[in-house]
């Protein structure tokens, strides 16, 4: 599955990674106090479409309260499942109590997803990290009471909050998880590559993982995820008119998303992450860093044909 990433699993990068397969996505993350109040750029975030199916919707709070109103102002809103965040590491979030502080106190976390799952009509589960840092590694803990509590699967990232993004995965806890629960655990860190992928299942036994950083100007990691589980078959991969016809499509959704100004915005980190890898790319990068209309992005796509010749 895709994991949910604030800023980029947006409705067109949602809809570009389905295309290549990727079986579930989340919305970006939504602070509960934004979804009451359900402003302009909350309601954006939760747009969909048919081909976004099936679809969950990540919650960041850590008042019951506060969540129950947003699950009502939710109504309308076709959501497959619901996540409570309890892994994102940012000051500005756990200073607050929220993300990742969730796993300081296993119990008031395993509390709240109960009062979520009683007021929703649709399967709950939780995304949690290995643990706060390396000395209060309890994820097999959180896992138990939020089991529980009646949610229906568990996303585990296998570093602690202090590690952010970077440091190793620990492989083992998330097998320690997998072991203390009966529901699916799904398991995020480090999926970049096809053996990375591998790694995870044989290391943990998850029955499933999320792709995050992998799948940044990589849509094609899910197809060669889905063949290589299938078949254990390698498939190529994508050459440069496959690139070039994906990056068009996606800025094309990004227009129709957002709007011309704020679409080519958006795109310019999509640019260096499409042609990450490919040599001599500074130029093209700079030139299209400087891009302000769709038709000057798309001719600076449409170099990368003449700039590898
Ligand atoms: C740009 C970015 C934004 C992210 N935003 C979220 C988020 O909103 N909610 C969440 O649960 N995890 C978020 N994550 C964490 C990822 O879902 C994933 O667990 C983490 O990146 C580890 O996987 P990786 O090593 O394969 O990237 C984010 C990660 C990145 C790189």
């Amino acid at each position: 599955m895709l994991a949910p990433m604030a800023g980029v699993s947006d409705l067109p990068f949602r809809l570009i990674t389905r295309s290549f397969g990727a079986p579930l996505a989340f919305t970006e993350m939504v602070d509960v106090s934004g979804l009451y109040q359900m402003d302009k750029r909350t309601r954006h975030m939760l747009s969909s479409d048919p081909y976004d199916r099936p679809l969950g919707i990540q919650l960041l709070g850590n008042n019951a309260e506060h969540i129950v109103k947003a699950l009502r102002s939710l109504e309308g809103h076709e959501f497959d499942l619901i996540d409570l965040n309890a892994a994102c590491p940012t000051p500005k979030i756990t200073r607050k109590g929220k993300g990742a502080a969730l796993l300081k106190d296993p119990r008031a976390l395993g509390d709240l997803l109960r009062v979520i799952v009683e007021h929703s009509t649709v399967p709950v589960t939780v995304k949690v990290r290995a643990g706060w840092d390396q000395d209060s590694i309890n994820a097999p803990d959180i896992a138990r009471y939020a089991e529980d509590a009646g949610i229906s699967a568990l996303f585990i990232h296998g570093r602690t909050r202090m590690q952010g993004y970077s440091g190793t995965v620990d492989y083992r806890v998330i097998r320690e998880v997998k072991d203390a629960v009966k529901m699916p655990v799904i398991a995020s860190g480090d999926n970049i590559s096809i053996p990375l992928i591998g790694k995870m299942f044989d290391e943990t036994g998850c029955d499933g993982v999320a792709v995050a950083r992998g799948a940044l100007g990589n849509p094609w990691i899910f197809r060669e995820a889905i063949q290589f589980l299938r078949d254990g078959t390698k498939c190529a991969r994508p050459d440069i008119n496959e690139r070039v016809t994906v990056m068009k499509a996606h800025l094309d959704l990004l227009f129709r998303h957002y709007g011309e100004k704020r679409g080519v915005g958006i795109f310019h980190k999509f640019f260096i992450w499409y042609t990450r890898g490919l040599p001599g790319m500074k130029p093209l990068r700079d030139r299209a860093f400087r891009t302000g209309s769709a038709d000057e992005l798309i001719d600076v796509i449409e170099e990368l044909w003449t700039s590898r010749e």
